[in-house]
């Protein structure tokens, strides 16, 4: 609530370096074993936590881990607020920040957090963005390192990534996966492959941690040998004005049980959630054995506790 320079923001995956995120995976372990190991937030202190878009998960997980944290959350529909009638990004944040320890945010274009961190004087975290999630794939990491051994478990790692390779989900398992050093693959149809930008920004931090990429139209070759299979919605929110064309071009992209036979043996699946049984991911593999889908959204609450603790702690 007090003015810093040195304010840490968590807009992009690779806002956090390779240690960093490790730091925040641990402390993400620790919440995990003991939802109270830490309370930051001591004395009532708030969260903003606003939403453009639609949430459960991430509605309900950063309103429980900050009540956790011992802060109160403002969960604020923007719909509701003048932010949703066009008050301005700069005036919105030059009044959260004098009244709240921390502004999480879902929206559209990632400008628009961008603008919000660039005036706020507290974290301003990406609830999701249309270019990234990133809040997700820490929850995602965490649940691999909580199946797999650990976060040391994490780097040599190979994770596909199966579908709208241009989506928020898509830039962020790039992103934060290279940074945990696994192999990152995306397999998705031509037109729908991710922004070579962040392609490029993750083969620059995979030569750092030891991990890779892989973009590819060939499903099969992006899967074979995987050691996590993950893969989102097809139309994702602000996309379904293109719904019906966001159908045919994916199918050959379905996580199904024939193309799991092709990833090891025991490779998890992940999903962030919601779901669209029958279309990106057949009901026999999620509601299967290696799906990790419910551990999955149950990590959004110790991965964005550790992460809020993270933040505060530098802030
Ligand atoms: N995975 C995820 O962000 O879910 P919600 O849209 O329900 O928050
Ligand atoms: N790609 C999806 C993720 C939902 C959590 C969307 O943006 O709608």
């Amino acid at each position: 609530m007090t003015s810093t320079a040195s304010v840490r923001h968590f807009l992009r995956d690779d806002d956090l370096t390779p240690a960093e995120q490790r730091e925040v995976l641990e402390l993400g372990l620790g919440f995990r074993e003991d939802r109270f190991i830490r309370t930051p937030l001591r004395g009532p202190q708030a969260v903003a936590v606003i939403f453009d878009k639609p949430s459960t998960r991430t509605r309900v997980s950063f309103s429980v881990g900050i009540a956790e944290l011992g802060g109160y959350p403002l969960v604020i529909d923007a719909a509701s607020s003048q932010l949703g009638r066009g008050e301005p990004i700069a005036d919105t944040a030059r009044v959260l920040d004098r009244q709240t320890s921390a502004i999480v945010w879902r929206t559209f274009g990632q400008e628009r957090v961008e603008e919000m961190a660039r005036v706020a004087t507290v974290p301003v975290v990406n609830a999701l963005t249309d270019e990234f999630h990133p809040c997700q794939i820490l929850a995602d990491l965490l649940t691999v390192a909580q199946l797999r051994g650990g976060v040391d478990s994490l780097a040599g790692t190979s994770l596909v990534y199966l579908g709208d390779g241009a989506n928020n989900m898509a830039h962020s398992y790039l992103l934060g996966g290279v940074t945990a050093g696994m192999h990152v693959r995306i397999g998705a149809p031509a037109g729908f492959l991710p922004d070579p930008a962040v392609v490029a920004d993750a083969e620059r931090i995979a030569r750092d941690t030891g991990g890779s990429v892989l973009v590819t139209t060939d499903a099969v070759e992006a899967t074979r040998g995987a050691d996590v299979v993950a893969t989102d919605t097809w139309v994702s929110m602000g996309d379904e004005a293109s719904a019906a064309e966001r159908e045919l071009p994916f199918v050959p992209y379905q996580v199904n049980a024939e193309l799991m036979a092709v990833a090891v043996d025991d490779a998890l699946v992940l999903h962030c959630l919601p779901a669209y049984r029958g279309k990106e991911i057949t009901a026999e593999v999620i509601d299967g054995p290696q799906s990790a889908v419910w551990d999955e959204a149950e990590n959004r609450l110790h991965a964005q506790k550790a992460l809020l603790t993270w933040l505060l702690d530098r802030s």
